[in-house]
């Protein structure tokens, strides 16, 4: 990459320039999610290869109505609240949990995706007149900031396996600020992909209609309009693929030939025939690992929740004193 002119870079400018300086060239999966990205995701959730969303739904569905009722929360905190679909299900828990004549509490859905959380606040808003939506623009991966004053308890949720497209470190620096907006009376509910035969993983992210693809691909077009960048989405395929010893599934987009990129304020950026971007990893689990995971940012594992398959979990946690 050429040295950009020394002035100052906006905080964008200055992430996609490291991360395509690195050896692996690499972009955050936060720059799939404009509004495109939002509703391309929600296209992956129906598709038949796409297992993910059904396996958590059917759990949400049938499995988190007791623990609920036993927590009744006052407050759902969802980070990463994307269309809110499934989310609905826990409200109506929520709903029946409250009592007698049943109050709707009070959501919080958080995303980086503006104009898509926007959209589906003012439709949950409609939707449940009684139901009070406090939507939070935020980028979870750098800090969690609430409403000021919240009716606890609150049930903070990580659905969708979004956790799996941190590493190690920042997932457990997200679990640690999730855990210090906690209050002892709080609980977290994560939901996770697990880890299973490949080729069934490895078919989820290689849907046969390319929706898969043009997500992938949509990082680009985000690209070209936030930062006047010139890369013509073409130029690049997908490949995702299932890596064992890591336990995540690597989305790429692969240069087709060689070729520059200029991407104002950040350089001029050349691929090799073949060279690729990592757009995501997404990490599969099993229950020690998420067992570590919250240990580490100071959740304790309450309760693990499976299906008979191994397609899917959701752990329950709260905060450690
Ligand atoms: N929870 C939904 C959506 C999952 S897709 C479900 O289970 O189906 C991941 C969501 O997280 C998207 O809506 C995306 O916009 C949001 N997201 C991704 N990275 C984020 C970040 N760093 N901060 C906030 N939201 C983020
Ligand atoms: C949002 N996230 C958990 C999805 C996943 O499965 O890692 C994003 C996605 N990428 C490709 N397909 C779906």
């Amino acid at each position: 990459m050429s040295a950009a002119a020394v002035r100052a870079l906006s905080p964008l400018q200055m992430e996609v320039r490291e991360g395509l300086s690195r050896p692996q060239k690499e972009l955050s999966p936060k720059l799939f999610y404009d509004r495109r990205g939002s509703l391309l995701f929600e296209e992956i959730t129906r598709l038949p290869e796409y297992y993910l969303t059904r396996a958590e739904r059917e759990l949400l569905a049938t499995r988190m109505p007791e623990p609920i009722a036993r927590l009744k929360p006052r407050t759902l905190v969802e980070l990463g609240a994307g269309s809110a679909d499934k989310t609905r299900l826990l409200l109506d828990a929520i709903r029946a949990a409250s009592g007698h004549g049943g109050s709707d509490g009070t959501y919080v859905p958080i995303d980086v995706s503006a104009e898509f959380l926007r959209e589906v606040s003012d439709r949950l808003g409609e939707e449940r007149p009684a139901l009070r939506v406090l939507p939070v623009v935020a980028d979870m991966s750098e800090s969690l900031e609430l409403p000021q004053v919240l009716p606890r308890p609150a049930l903070f949720a990580l659905l969708g396996s979004t956790i799996g497209n941190f590493d190690t470190m920042d997932a457990v620096a997200l679990l640690r600020r999730v855990r210090d907006a906690m209050c002892p009376e709080d609980r977290f509910l994560l939901g996770v992909d697990l880890r299973k035969d490949p080729r069934v993983i490895e078919a989820a992210y290689n849907d046969a209609a390319g929706v898969t693809a043009e997500f992938n691909r949509n990082v680009l077009r985000v690209l070209n309009r936030e930062l006047g960048a010139n890369f013509d989405p073409h130029d690049f395929v997908h490949r995702a693929f299932y890596e064992p010893h890591a336990h995540r599934i690597e989305m790429h987009l692969v240069a087709r030939r060689a070729l520059c990129v200029t991407i104002p304020g950040v350089g001029t950026v050349g691929f090799r025939e073949g060279e690729s971007i990592r757009t995501e990893i997404s990490c599969k689990y099993d229950r020690d690992t998420v067992y570590g995971l919250f240990a580490d940012a100071g959740l304790a594992l309450d309760e693990w929740i499976r299906g008979d398959g191994p397609a899917y979990a959701l752990a329950l946690a709260s905060p450690v004193p």
